[in-house]
């Protein structure tokens, strides 16, 4: 199965988990580009939709939904996303699109966080993928020498501006061996707006598409 089928089944089995009356987050990326897609087959499950990303409100309003922001909900009953990366445990990098930020932001309010991936995303170490940090344009060479003195190689994104007016830094040469620790020490540079470690707001669920089928499966702990 190529790639692009396997995005095809693992977004379409996130229809099966979608209750009634549900106040439903939206992530960013290709994969959930076709979630969107499929979402419309139960709009009458969905109360409100909250999304990450000015291209995923786009498309969710092109597929007949009406977006709202997450001050409007409080809290999301499900959030549905991609990454970059996911381990065992179900921490990820993401901010591949570079969404990161407000991504983020609805993973931590949402009782439910679900990872849709194709199964080229599984690794058992973080890190090959280059880490994404957004940050505040002024503190682009101050966060980038963090970096290297960390160990990262950091690179700016070419002609890349963020959703709330910054840039990213892809961080290469990272082995990420504790997430949780390094998230939050990324996090405490000043200027760093936030980083594409997901372990403090890792998924609850993951469903991983291979040639096998589409796969359920719950973090490790
Ligand atoms: C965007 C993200 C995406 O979830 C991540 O890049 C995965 O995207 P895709 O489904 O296209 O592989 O974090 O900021």
């Amino acid at each position: 199965m190529d790639q692009i089928t396997k995005k095809h089944k693992v977004a379409e089995s996130v229809l099966d988990l979608i209750d009634n009356d549900e106040i439903l987050g939206i992530g960013s990326g290709s994969t959930v580009n076709i979630l969107i897609e499929y979402l419309p087959k139960v709009k009458n499950k969905i109360s409100r939709v909250v999304s990450s990303s000015l291209k995923s409100t786009e498309l969710l309003k092109a597929n007949g939904f009406e977006v709202v922001d997450l001050k409007s909900v409080g809290k999301l009953s499900k959030y549905v996303d991609g990454a970059d990366e996911i381990n065992k445990y179900l921490q990820m990098i993401k901010g591949g699109g570079g969404a990161l930020t407000r991504e983020k932001i609805l993973a931590h309010n949402s009782n439910r966080f679900i990872c849709i991936v194709d199964d080229s995303k599984k690794v058992s170490v973080l890190g090959t993928f280059p880490l994404p940090i957004e940050v505040i344009p002024i503190a682009q060479s101050a966060v980038a020498l963090e970096v290297i003195k960390m160990g990262g190689r950091p690179v700016l994104r070419e002609n890349f501006t963020t959703d709330n007016g910054n840039i990213i830094l892809d961080v290469h040469n990272f082995m990420i061996s504790e997430p949780l620790k390094l998230e939050k020490k990324i996090n405490n540079i000043p200027g760093v707006v936030t980083n594409g470690i997901f372990a403090l707001n890792h998924a609850d669920m993951l469903l991983s598409a291979s040639d096998d089928g589409v796969n359920l499966s719950e973090p490790i702990v």
